[in-house]
């Protein structure tokens, strides 16, 4: 089979890696890529939202299945686009990935079916939203509706902090038309997790869980990013809680979203919150994770390409995925200066080398933001590279990887060292 992978990030090349690994695949192209995947097929210079290009190049390069990594796309209707012309795709439609670019419809959702979320409500005017923040005993959390590349979520200390929320987002118009409506929802306290299950439109397959970590620095600090770490499995979730999740969330959502006419088929993301063993969902997203997709592929012992047909094909029933029981760990190099601004375009040394100590561990280095340049691979992104490795416990699989990291430099190179570590328990 021909696959086409939508997107350019370590997440994409993580799934690129995977499905190289099945038997059926012949060939794998990747719209746009990274030096990563080029490594592994073909690189297309597409843009990841340019549904018609891809589409094209689809019909181009009878394409049997195709693949969508980022949100963009699904917002963008791709997935409507190629299944109208017959072309076989991984990924919700657009009408079904609302319960990732609308926040709103999230919320509402999880309140029609009864899925456990936190108490909040959407506003479309001003002053009715700040009326609604005084309600709470306890500043609540802000977010945008629509989607704001990570950046729509605040959750604010004071009260005075979330008006001014508001007003950015409401009246100042700083994340454009995805903020003129927003949810206000109570401020949860716990842990996070990220859970993760394949749907064939009516039937959630397996729950698999994961930790990202968001803050640039080690313990936590410093600004937000798109995700700098991961690990899997989280310390705090036994089994018991993950099939709980499972049961009080995943599958009530496939259903819900079938019971709305608009069948989710592809991934169920949860962003959980799990305090005192209960867990709450605080967003919803239609796919795969990133950085989590770069730990949890790593345990994923079955056939990725047999899963992803069977979801596209609208029937998992028959589908079993197995899991490695230990750990894995990935550590995210950045570029100097993330997320903030920062400069590509450093040549990147030690990958051959950190391939060949992973390599033994059953890691490896995906590439993000990476291009192939006068023979070099160079940096091309804010996130670089994920260095994963997969261990029997959690401080082998760390051990791992930062053996990997260690080989690896570019200029202003920047990372976290504490990736993994509370899960280790040391
Ligand atoms: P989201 O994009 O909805 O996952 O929000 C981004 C981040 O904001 C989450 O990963 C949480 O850390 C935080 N967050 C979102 N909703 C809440 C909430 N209700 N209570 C506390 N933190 C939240
Ligand atoms: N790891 C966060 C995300 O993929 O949205």
């Amino acid at each position: 089979m021909k696959l086409l992978i939508i997107g350019s990030g370590a997440r994409e090349h993580a799934m690129a890696w995977k499905l190289a690994q099945s038997r059926r695949v012949s060939s794998i192209f990747c719209a746009p890529g990274n030096a990563g995947t080029a490594a592994l097929g073909t690189n297309l210079p597409i843009a990841a939202t340019d549904v018609a290009a891809i589409a094209d190049a689809a019909r181009r390069h009878r394409i049997d299945l195709v693949v969508v990594g980022p949100e963009g796309p699904l917002a963008a209707g791709l997935v409507d686009v190629l299944q109208a012309q017959g072309v076989p795709v991984f990924g919700p439609t657009r009408a079904a990935a609302a319960l990732e670019w609308s926040k709103a419809f999230a919320k509402e959702i999880m309140v029609r079916y009864g899925i456990p979320c936190a108490r909040g409500e959407r506003f479309t005017d001003f002053r009715l939203a700040c009326a609604y923040v005084d309600t709470f005993s306890v500043a609540p959390v802000i977010k945008a509706d629509g989607l704001a590349q990570g950046k729509g979520v605040t959750v604010p200390e004071s009260r005075a902090e979330a008006m001014a929320a508001l007003e950015a987002a409401m009246v100042r118009g700083v994340f454009g038309e995805a903020g003129r409506t927003v949810v206000i929802e109570e401020r949860l306290e716990g842990v996070e997790a990220s859970v993760f299950a394949f749907c064939d439109g009516e039937r959630a397959l397996t729950t698999i869980p994961a930790c990202d970590y968001k803050r640039a620095l080690d313990g936590d600090l410093g600004p937000n990013t798109g995700g700098i770490g991961s690990y899997s499995p989280p310390e705090f979730l036994d089994e018991a809680m993950v099939r709980g999740i499972g049961e009080t969330v995943m599958t009530p959502a496939v259903r819900a979203m079938a019971r709305e006419g608009k069948p989710l088929k592809g991934v169920l993301y949860a962003g959980v919150m799990v305090h005192q063993g209960k867990a709450t969902v605080l967003e919803f997203n239609c796919r795969l994770g990133d950085p989590e997709t770069q730990v949890i592929l790593l345990r994923m012992r079955s056939d990725l390409l047999d899963v992803l047909l069977a979801v596209a094909m609208g029937d998992v029933s028959q589908t079993t995925i197995e899991w490695d029981g230990g750990a894995s760990v990935g550590v995210v190099l950045a570029s100097g200066g993330y997320p903030g601004s920062y400069k590509t375009g450093y040549v990147i040394s030690g990958l051959d080398e950190a391939g060949k100590v992973l390599d033994e561990a059953g890691g490896v280095v995906f590439h993000g933001g990476t291009k192939r340049a006068g023979g070099e691979t160079v940096t091309d992104g804010g996130r670089v590279l994920t260095v994963s490795a997969r261990g029997a416990t959690m401080a082998e699989a760390r051990e791992r990887a930062y053996a990997g990291v260690g080989r690896i430099a570019f200029k202003d190179m920047q990372y976290r060292k504490d990736i993994g570590l509370r899960a280790a328990g040391r």
